[in-house]
């Protein structure tokens, strides 16, 4: 559906589209090329079909091609989630080289890009010595994260005990066997979105996960985020845009190669949130006065304290 004012050779039109976050029909301005036909009559040069498969071809104007550029990149960047397609290290399989190696790939992403200073730096904020805390690591992997925390705690002299859970039981062997030496940690093999606690816990983490999940189930998680802990959350996820797109496609060919982690890499780059969408989620799960802010290496995190 196509009206608008004119200008000159291009057009504001508004175009129907769903919201990826409630489902809902909304309208979106966008600036679209137009040619005045012989007819007088005015038609849009690209349809959004064209623009998918081929691009302008010569004999358009540069600023038309520069615009079908531009919405050709837009329709690039949109959230791809088919929830038939799993990442490799989400579908079941026994323990394996290379599951191992895409653990270890992880854990090395996690210490090199950022996610371990992220988490290092709330957990500064929030664990006391000398005070008992409760945590619980959603979605853990191979428990980098909860192994980190532990020395963290044990540095300052605090009291610790964290549920760790994951839902692939290979992951899962492969995280209870790297944290012998590490009794604070109980390794939980659930799905996040039927966890519960007898008793509630201090701190929730969640960390490069919520991009498993479709948008809907996503919420879900930020919910479940929120009912787990009494007092702090934490929930920290890639960021979407050119910057990881490209990052991610240039380690992936060059440095961590092997396909598991090429191909979870780049399906991740391709389903992680905007930060946008991230509020939008966030919204929509009911949580208030909460912290949002992009860290290096497109990452963003969301917390409640
Ligand atoms: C990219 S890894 C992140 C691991 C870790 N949190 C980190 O920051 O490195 C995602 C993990 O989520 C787990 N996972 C995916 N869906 C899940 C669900 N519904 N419940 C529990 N774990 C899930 C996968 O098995 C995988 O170990």
């Amino acid at each position: 559906m196509v009206f608008g004012t004119c200008f000159t050779r291009f057009m504001f039109i508004a175009e129907p589209t769903f919201s990826t976050v409630s489902g809902q029909l909304i309208c979106r301005w966008r600036t679209a090329p137009f040619v005045r036909l012989t007819t007088g009559a005015w038609r849009r040069i690209f349809t959004r079909d064209a623009l998918n498969g081929v691009l302008p071809g010569p004999g358009i104007s540069p600023i038309s091609r520069a615009f079908a550029l531009r919405e050709h990149w837009l329709l690039q960047m949109k959230r791809c989630f088919d929830p038939a397609v799993l990442e490799m290290m989400d579908r079941p399989q026994p323990v394996s080289p290379e599951l191992e190696r895409d653990l270890e790939r992880l854990r090395q992403l996690n210490r090199w890009f950022g996610s371990h200073r992220l988490v290092l730096s709330f957990m500064r904020r929030w664990i006391k010595p000398g005070a008992r805390t409760r945590v619980v690591d959603l979605a853990t992997g191979s428990g980098d994260i909860p192994r980190l925390i532990v020395d963290y705690a044990r540095e300052i002299g605090a009291r610790l005990e964290i549920d760790a859970l994951d839902r692939q039981p290979a992951t899962f062997e492969v995280a209870r066997r790297l944290s012998t030496g590490y009794p604070e940690i109980s390794y939980h093999e659930a799905n996040i979105l039927e966890w519960s606690s007898a008793e509630i816990y201090d701190i929730a983490l969640c960390s490069l996960t919520l991009h498993h999940f479709c948008d809907e189930d996503a919420v879900r998680v930020l919910r479940r985020c929120r009912e787990l802990s009494r007092r702090f959350v934490l929930v920290s996820d890639l960021r979407r845009g050119p910057l990881l797109k490209g990052g991610v496609y240039l380690l992936t060919a060059l440095i961590f190669r092997e396909p598991m982690t090429r191909f979870d890499a780049r399906l991740s780059a391709a389903r992680a949130f905007t930060f946008s969408e991230m509020r939008d989620l966030a919204v929509h799960a009911d949580w208030q006065n909460f912290g949002h802010k992009k860290f290096r290496f497109a990452r963003q995190a969301i917390w409640l304290e």
